[in-house]
């Protein structure tokens, strides 16, 4: 059986409120991976948030007072008609990869989106050159990765393509981009989950 495009599973959900679910079950490794993040940025500093579901952290970065514009894409038309009812921001409705922003940002977030690319590793290469503004800083959080067992089945589950790798494979990958002081961490740890793989690294 040929698998389903994840943005239009996320079109399915959103009809069915099942954003809101993500944007609670996901918030305590994104509130830890900002705060990973921000510090390393200087002030004031621009942010896009790839793969931005309804788009709630683009919400939460227009209100850090050192945010000057937050922008969110994502491919589910779902997920962007809601996300601009729920806000003023920018919001584009593109899938990836195959387009770029208008300009470079100084903070590039995304939190459950890269594993649904075929090769998330070049996705990591498109950010690097074309999305980043030098000293900046890309953070993102996967579920699904091969250290964590318990996330395997998703693909089957969801009959939805995903790119499983390994804590080291997406490190060197982020190496391979061209990343400098790159580093995993495991964020949002709770009773029976071992944590979302935040990766980062800057533009230097
Ligand atoms: C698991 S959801 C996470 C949404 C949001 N980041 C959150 O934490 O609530 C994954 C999102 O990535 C989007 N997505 C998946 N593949 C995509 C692609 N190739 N291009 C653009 N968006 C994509 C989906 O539409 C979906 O909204």
């Amino acid at each position: 059986m040929t698998t389903r495009d994840a943005t239009e599973v996320f079109s399915e959900w959103a009809l069915r409120n099942r954003d809101e679910g993500m944007e609670s079950g996901h918030a305590n490794s994104v509130n830890e991976m900002l705060n990973i993040a921000i510090p390393m940025l200087a002030t004031p500093f621009s942010a896009i948030d790839v793969g931005c579901g309804n788009g709630w952290v683009c919400r939460k970065l227009q209100s850090n007072k050192n945010c000057s514009k937050a922008v969110g894409i994502d491919g589910s038309i779902e997920m962007i008609t809601k996300a601009k009812q729920k806000s003023t921001g920018e919001f584009h409705l593109a899938k990836l990869p195959g387009w770029n922003p208008s300009q470079k940002f100084d903070l590039i977030h995304s939190m459950e989106f890269l594993y649904y690319l075929q090769d998330p590793l070049d996705m990591l290469k498109i950010f690097f050159n074309e999305w980043l503004d030098d000293q900046g800083v890309l953070i993102a959080g996967v579920d699904h990765y091969l250290e964590n067992t318990a996330s395997h089945d998703w693909p089957e589950s969801l009959n939805v393509h995903m790119t499983t790798l390994s804590e080291e494979q997406w490190r060197q990958g982020m190496i391979d981009a061209g990343f400098t002081d790159v580093e995993t961490r495991r964020v949002g740890l709770k009773s029976g989950f071992v944590g979302t793989l935040a990766i980062f690294g800057r533009k230097s």
